[in-house]
């Protein structure tokens, strides 16, 4: 079993365990098929199937992320581990309202903060479909390298590979400033 943690909280989201009561999101989510495009797409498992999974959850692999602003739920990221993954395997997901504000980074970043804290002797591991461009920006902005391709008999054969070991991945310092920050900074030099 994961040690469970209550929430962490980024500037606009607070990412937090899920319970049985969020079945119904997670249900939506995960069978929604533009979210899931390049995801294998959907579960197609049912609400009851989720709120019966969500009641025996001893891992880190449902999470809810939630607004701030609303406290509304907008997406869902996890850690796998355990029986999913030898290292820990970071995930995002968040409704389509809510992409291309730099979200997505800044959940990414702070599951990579969580899984230092809880797993430092692990790995950190993403796997992408070549086409998942957002995924990709995100997955270089950690400072995950290349570690070639997927090859399974399941959906994600073919996928793209990226580790960091995650008691020496590069502070958040050295990441790539977000493209708000290169434009703040570009007004400041001007
Ligand atoms: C992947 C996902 C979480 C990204 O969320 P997001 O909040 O839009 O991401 P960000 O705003 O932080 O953007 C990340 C980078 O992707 C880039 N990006 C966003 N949408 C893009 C697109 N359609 N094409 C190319 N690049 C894109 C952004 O420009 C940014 O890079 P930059 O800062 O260098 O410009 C979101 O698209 C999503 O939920 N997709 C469906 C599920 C999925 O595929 N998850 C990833 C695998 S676990």
């Amino acid at each position: 079993m994961v040690k469970p943690f209550s929430y962490v909280t980024t500037v606009n989201a607070r990412i937090r365990m899920s319970t049985p009561d969020d079945a119904p999101f997670v249900t939506a989510i995960e069978n929604d098929a533009e979210l899931k495009q390049l995801l294998g797409g959907p579960s197609g498992k049912s609400q009851e199937f989720y709120r019966t999974f969500l009641s025996a959850s001893e891992d880190l692999r449902f999470l809810i992320v939630e607004s701030l602003a609303s406290g509304f739920p907008i997406g869902l990221c996890g850690l796998l581990t355990g029986s999913l993954s030898d290292d820990c395997e970071v995930r995002v997901i968040l409704t389509k309202d809510f992409w291309g504000r730099g979200l997505g980074t800044e959940v990414a970043t702070a599951l990579k903060k969580l899984a230092a804290e809880l797993f430092p002797s692990k790995v950190l591991t993403a796997k992408a479909h070549p086409g998942n461009a957002p995924s990709l920006a995100i997955i270089s902005r950690l400072g995950l390298v290349p570690d070639g391709a997927v090859s399974s008999d399941s959906r994600d054969n073919g996928w793209l590979a990226f580790r960091a070991p995650l008691a020496t991945a590069p502070s958040n310092q050295t990441m790539r400033p977000t493209a708000a920050r290169r434009r703040e900074r570009l007004k400041d030099e001007l």
